[in-house]
């Protein structure tokens, strides 16, 4: 059942800075927003991030990350009490295990900050610019058991310039991420 009628309920899963989850509280604060975040889980107690959570009256786990079975575990029961729909992972830097995604069974999506297929995992960006790429971009895709290899939702792409280095891209390309996640959960919801 729908705790806000229209509205999915949604989780987020944060590991740090938690700039995409601002972005996602921000929207959905909107009227006419299509979901509403009813819980952030971090499995780090320091991230930066549960602020934002904190700052917007939004139930906030920080799981210590002891083993990925038990981070799990804990985890699981909570997305259940909370009858969460869907789960967005934004910034948490932790693979989740076949058995997690099979017991959550609701779609789980991601942000990634390369045009997928390119650069799965992680440096991105130093990579885009040792490759010379004329473009770098974000995805938000659907997680699958391979890493950074579901179905992709949404992708924008920005020009890589002469000038750029790795921290001026992560910045343009965090600025495109921030525009990019509201909008596909909500072209993904709409499609569910
Ligand atoms: C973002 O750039 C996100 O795309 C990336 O970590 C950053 C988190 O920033 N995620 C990954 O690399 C996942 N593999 P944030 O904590 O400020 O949202």
């Amino acid at each position: 059942m729908e705790k806000y009628p229209g509205k999915k309920n949604i989780a987020v899963f944060i590991s740090g800075r938690g700039s995409n989850l601002k972005s996602l509280i921000k929207n959905s604060k909107r009227k006419n927003s299509s979901y509403k975040i009813l819980l952030v889980i971090s499995n780090n107690p320091n991230a930066a991030g549960l602020n934002y959570a904190l700052k917007s009256k939004i139930k906030q786990y920080a799981i210590e990350y002891k083993s990925k079975s038990s981070f799990e575990r804990q985890s699981l029961k909570i997305l259940k009490k909370y009858k969460i729909d869907l789960l967005c992972l934004a910034g948490f830097m932790k693979i989740l295990s076949g058995s997690f995604i099979k017991k959550f069974s609701k779609p789980i999506l991601n942000i990634h900050p390369s045009l997928l297929p390119k650069y799965k995992g992680l440096n991105t960006h130093l990579r885009a610019i040792k490759n010379k790429d004329k473009f770098a971009g974000a995805s938000v895709h659907k997680v699958n058991q391979k890493l950074d290899s579901g179905k992709i939702i949404l992708q924008k792409k920005i020009k890589i310039l002469k000038k750029d280095n790795v921290i001026s891209l992560k910045n343009k390309v965090l600025k495109i991420e921030h525009e990019i996640y509201p909008k596909a959960i909500v072209k993904f919801l709409t499609n569910l």
